[in-house]
């Protein structure tokens, strides 16, 4: 038999934290205003954990992807959590996950770093496990406690991120599936390092990012274009990154595509790293903007320097 090399969404699901964190509630702790930060990037609030756990945001939203797919939860065959802020250096949240939800326990169950593409990254590894799995299913999900490491004295990075979780259950599928992934090795631009007897925080060079972004995002969807041989006008959404609107306007014009096709949902989230593209994905399909069929490319981009983009077939 042979084994099907495409992947499709078969549930989505998310968790934001109730929390609301307006502009101005910003602009009250840091030298900051609503017109600057909606004009500069579109964001106009974002959600904080209160006491939320990243691990408990990371299971609603799976649970909500399970029930959203229908699946038996005895079929998942792997289970990956995008984070960079987990809540234990170990065990990981997928570990957490997988005992809260009691997935099968002959299943690989882990975290993956690669920042804001890590979503991308852990479709494509779940296709890859599949592909070599007696079971049917992956759960992958994106979750991020960023208020923990922002720096509220910071007005360049403080007003850009939140907190929040998404997740996707999948399958192998003869519906196309393509990737593209890389990384720079590029240490300085975005990062949160260890040091000894201080709080970790974001750090950032924000234009660097942008710039980055602004380079990076066309060609991963050109290259995406290529490889399934569908053209940016038989696109039927472009989902991006949701880390500044004026790079997405930027992307849709390099591509000459209109805006209308790509969502955005920055304004109420701000950047949730590698929770934006599911949980962009689940507000959609919430909203009724997904239907059978539909084309996708989805692209991710952030520290490292890392990108990923996929195809899909909804
Ligand atoms: O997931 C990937 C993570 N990161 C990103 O996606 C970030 C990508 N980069 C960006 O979104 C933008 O570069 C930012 C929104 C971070 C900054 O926008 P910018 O247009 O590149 O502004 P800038 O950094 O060049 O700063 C312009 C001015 C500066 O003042 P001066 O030097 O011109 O007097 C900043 O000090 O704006 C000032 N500024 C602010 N003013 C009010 C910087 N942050 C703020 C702020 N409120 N929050």
């Amino acid at each position: 038999m042979l084994v099907k090399d495409g992947l499709k969404i078969l549930g989505v699901g998310s968790y934001i934290p109730p929390k609301v964190v307006t502009n101005d509630d910003l602009s009250k702790i840091v030298d900051t205003n609503d017109e600057w930060i909606s004009t500069r990037t579109g964001i106009r609030q974002r959600h904080f954990v209160e006491n939320e756990r990243n691990q408990d945001m990371a299971i609603a939203a799976a649970k909500m992807a399970l029930e959203d797919s229908g699946i038996d939860k005895n079929l998942v065959g792997a289970c990956i959590v995008a984070t960079i802020c987990p809540d234990n250096v170990t065990p990981s949240v997928a570990c957490s996950l997988q005992k809260e939800l009691e997935l099968p326990t002959d299943i690989p169950c882990f975290d993956i770093n690669a920042a804001c593409s890590a979503f991308m990254y852990g479709l494509s590894i779940a296709r890859g496990l599949l592909m070599q799995s007696d079971k049917k299913y992956a759960i992958v999900v994106g979750t991020e406690v960023l208020s923990r490491i922002l720096n509220m004295e910071d007005r360049g990075t403080c007003i850009l991120f939140g907190d929040g979780a998404g997740a996707a259950v999948v399958e192998l599928s003869d519906n196309k599936f393509y990737s593209v992934l890389g990384s720079k090795g590029e240490e300085d631009v975005i990062r949160c390092i260890n040091k000894d007897d201080e709080r970790r925080y974001v750090t950032m060079n924000g234009s660097d990012v942008f710039k980055f972004a602004v380079l990076t995002v066309p060609k991963v969807l050109k290259e995406l274009s290529d490889k399934s041989g569908v053209t940016f006008d038989e696109i039927d959404a472009f989902v991006l990154h949701q880390a500044n609107k004026r790079i997405i306007e930027a992307v849709a014009k390099k591509c000459k595509q209109d805006m209308s096709k790509f969502f955005i949902n920055l304004d109420k989230y701000g950047n949730t790293s590698s929770a934006s593209i599911p949980i962009a994905l689940t507000e959609m399909k919430q909203n009724g903007l997904i239907k059978p069929g539909m084309k996708m490319l989805c692209v991710g981009f952030g520290a490292g320097l890392t990108w990923g983009g996929v195809y899909l077939e909804w």
